[in-house]
């Protein structure tokens, strides 16, 4: 089908010689979705084609090599950036030249290369991963490289006036870009006006931007001379086959490296190391809080103001009659996002101080002790900032309530103000903020007003949940050590079986108990620790662990006992499911949400479920849900990062989440069901058709959405288990969630059209 004009050439590798064979692709040449066709480079390490999100499709370029597993094989070029087609669309290089994207669920061409008039004669994708159009003289006429996405790839240059920008447009991210300005600075922005990053000067003429295959970024000026390079920490390193730097959607811009080895694309360098330093990375959810792990929290400091949303807010209204007070921050700083009207002055910590205390109209101050004395009033309730030990900046917001003691968010005994360097970053960043937010623009305003709420929080990058923070609460009960006979007696010889290795006993004080018995080739020293853990966490919403026996061959965990077994079996249990009302099963969503949210961020030390499920969900005699077999991920051998970890339990959540509502386990494909009936609007048939007295739709939506945020591929776009809570209560809105499920490529199929025989 495709007339292939090859050439053969050698490339001769010691004493070998290897026929090479590049194809160009004919006028006339089709890609459909229906046919799942592509065309490769003729290295074969790209490829361009369709590929799927849920149940719609966008033409994209990617990584094809087989060195690369194919679930890594990222998109980097999109045509129209991220529009996405119908199921019978096609991608043609029409008769007259002109590459054309046909929408059949528009019945519109969406998308042309617009060189109907330019005499092409073929298209070719390049072994760099460039789509390029040729005339008949092999001049490039158009090249997929002038029309980036979010990615440049090696020899790709970003010339003046090109920008950047994530993909996924449905957050807040499509607010970060990446601009080429045409005063020869590169710079990373927020919204169109606001710069929060910043390469090169002006003086030198820079005029393009570009990757280089040894991992250097660099600014070139006419003359191709580089005027402003940074290096990736492995550049220069020829193992590396494959790179690109890319703007993710937390508004960092990273340099990636493809190491084999752990089939990993690897940051080798990002503008930001503290992600408390991209501008709005916790937008209206509060101050952000690095930690030198590499993670960071968003936390609101501020007491509630009692409004219907948790967005982060300043708790002092400019009509507020009944006084104010002033709350200290230390090691913080705070900038506003909306309205933009900051003022700077010099002053002393006290004055500053008492500059906001006796202005009406301002919310918050900081003033800066690195020798500056700056002074930053903000006139906003909208604001946000960063907390670090190492921060020397004081903030002061302004409450209307009575006097609340100052609320440190860093513990005091970390704090040291001897360290001054990332500081000064902070601090100037800072006064970016003044300028760039002082042009902000009425988008910003729509934009908080539809609820920004719950979308600046998700795309937060992911390791954040790795942080522990807060108090466990009172000691729990000290549990018991347990005899291998002990259990024998107490399950009198394991007779009642309850569940998958999982057996019903009796303490010696009549309570019953769930014992579990697991692997016993478990190694004692790991079994040991995940048990002291796990046996000094108490919250009502967890199974308590009353006691383990640890003997050679054995490695036992006694459980207290819930009466109506696990979730799972109640929604078997006819008469059980009866009682397992709307109400009921919202409860249950929302103390498991709690649960892992406990779990995940305020115990003293991280630690997530990764085993999920109704299984693992048990019901009291009031069919209160505990959430059992938690924090066993250690003993099971399946450890892995805490972040990771956490997203897991995220996506579990929400596939339990639909499984509970819809009342049905049996499909595997249950949530992409469920995701089909919502998206066409049909949300009353996801809902379990058994349950008594009907279901509240408004919660179902809400409860379907969470879901479906949770259960997104992207992890970076899940949402936090405390996130998950509030738009559960109901104190948070959320946003009707993008396709959650994979954009897979189509299944490679033996000889794809385009493809020539390889070496
Ligand atoms: C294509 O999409 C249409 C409408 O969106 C749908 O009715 C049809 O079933 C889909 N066809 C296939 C093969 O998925
Ligand atoms: C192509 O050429 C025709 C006639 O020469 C002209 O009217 C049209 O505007 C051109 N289109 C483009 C995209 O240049
Ligand atoms: C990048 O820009 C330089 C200078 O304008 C040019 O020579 C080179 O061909 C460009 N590279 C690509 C891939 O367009
Ligand atoms: C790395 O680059 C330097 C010049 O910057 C060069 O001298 C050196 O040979 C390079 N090393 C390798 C391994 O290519
Ligand atoms: C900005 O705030 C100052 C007080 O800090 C106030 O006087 C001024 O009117 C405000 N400007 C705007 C445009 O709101
Ligand atoms: C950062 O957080 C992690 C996990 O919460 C903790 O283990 C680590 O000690 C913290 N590091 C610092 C420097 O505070």
């Amino acid at each position: 089908m495709l007339g292939n004009s090859s050439f053969l050439f050698c490339i001769s590798l010691g004493c070998l010689v290897f026929p090479v064979v590049i194809s160009q692709i004919p006028l006339g040449s089709k890609l459909s979705v229906e046919e799942n066709n592509y065309w490769l480079s003729s290295n074969g390490d790209f490829a361009i084609g369709f590929f799927s999100c849920s149940k719609q499709f966008s033409l994209g370029i990617r990584f094809n090599s087989n060195s690369i597993l194919i679930s890594k094989q990222t998109v980097f070029w999109v045509a129209g950036a991220d529009l996405k087609v119908g199921n019978q669309s096609y991608f043609e290089l029409t008769q007259n030249g002109n590459l054309v994207l046909f929408d059949s669920a528009t019945g519109v061409i969406s998308w042309t290369s617009e060189t109907s008039n330019a005499s092409v004669a073929s298209t070719v994708l390049h072994n760099n991963g460039n789509l390029v159009l040729l005339n008949r003289n092999k001049d490039i006429v158009w090249q997929s490289f002038d029309t980036p996405s979010d990615t440049l790839l090696p020899g790709q240059n970003l010339s003046v006036h090109q920008i950047l920008r994530p993909i996924s447009r449905n957050s807040i991210s499509s607010y970060y870009s990446l601009y080429m300005g045409g005063l020869g600075q590169l710079q990373l922005r927020w919204e169109s006006s606001f710069t929060y990053w910043t390469a090169g000067n002006p003086s030198q003429s820079i005029v393009r931007a570009i990757l280089s295959s040894d991992g250097t970024v660099q600014l070139l000026d006419h003359r191709s001379k580089s005027v402003w390079s940074v290096f990736g920490e492995d550049h220069n390193d020829s193992d590396v086959k494959f790179r690109f730097l890319r703007l993710d959607a937390d508004g960092n811009l990273r340099l990636y490296s493809w190491v084999e080895a752990t089939n990993t694309w690897r940051s080798v360098w990002q503008a930001f190391s503290n992600q408390c330093d991209v501008f709005a990375t916790c937008g209206l959810h509060g101050i952000c809080v690095f930690n030198a792990s590499g993670s960071h929290v968003c936390r609101c400091p501020f007491t509630s103001t009692g409004e219907s949303y948790s967005d982060c807010l300043v708790p002092y209204q400019q009509d507020c009659k009944s006084g104010s007070s002033m709350i200290t921050y230390e090691h913080t700083s705070v900038y506003g996002i909306y309205p933009p009207n900051e003022t700077m002055k010099h002053s002393n910590l006290l004055q500053c101080k008492s500059w906001c205390q006796d202005d009406p109209l301002c919310t918050a101050v900081t003033f800066t002790n690195d020798g500056t004395g700056q002074c930053l009033m903000m006139t906003t309730r909208y604001i946000s900032g960063q907390s670090d030990s190492s921060l020397s900046a004081i903030s002061f917001v302004k409450t209307c309530s009575d006097p609340i003691a100052a609320l440190p968010i860093f513990p005091k005994s970390t704090a040291s103000s001897t360290q001054v360097t990332s500081l000064k970053r902070s601090h100037r960043f800072c006064i970016r903020c003044l300028v760039g937010v002082a042009t902000g623009t009425l988008v910003t305003f729509i934009f908080i007003q539809v609820g920004i709420g719950f979308c600046i929080c998700r795309r937060r990058n992911h390791v954040r949940k790795k942080a522990a923070l807060g108090y466990m609460g009172p000691d729990p009960k000290v549990f018991s050590v347990l005899s291998y006979a002990e259990i024998n007696e107490l399950t009198e010889n394991f007779k009642h079986q309850i569940g998958p290795r999982m057996f019903k006993g009796m303490l010696p004080d009549n309570r019953p108990v769930a014992v579990k018995a697991l692997n016993a080739t478990v190694e004692e020293r790991k079994f040991r620790s995940s048990v002291l853990k796990v046996g000094n966490i108490c919250h009502k919403n967890l199974v308590k662990l009353e006691g383990y026996c640890s003997e050679s061959g054995h490695r036992i965990l006694v459980y207290e006992f819930a009466k109506n077994g696990s979730l799972e079996k109640c929604l078997e249990d006819l008469k059980v499911c009866k009682r397992l009302t709307w109400r009921k099963r919202m409860e249950i969503c929302l103390s498991v949400a709690r649960a892992i949210s406990y779990l995940h961020t305020e115990c003293r030390e991280f630690m997530s479920h990764g085993k999920l499920k109704c299984q693992n969900v048990v019901l009291d005699d009031n069919l209160e849900a505990k959430v059992s077999e938690f924090g066993l991920e250690g003993v099971l051998g399946e450890a892995t990062d805490g972040a990771r970890a956490a997203e897991r339990d995220v996506g579990d959540f929400g596939k339990m989440v639909i499984i509970l509502l819809s009342g049905c386990q049996i499909a595997d494909d249950v949530c992409e069901l469920a995701y089909e009936k919502w998206l066409q609007g049909q949300v009353e048939t996801i809902a379990d058709k058994r349950i008594d007295g009907g279901v509240n739709l408004e919660e179902l939506e809400r409860a379907l959405r969470i879901a479906f945020w949770c259960l997104q591929v992207d992890d970076r776009m899940r949402p936090s288990m405390g996130e998950v809570v509030k738009v559960l209560e109901g104190t948070l809105t959320v946003d009707p969630p993008p396709p959650p499920f994979a954009c897979q490529w189509p299944p490679v199929e033996e000889e794809p059209a385009g493809s020539d025989p390889k070496p």
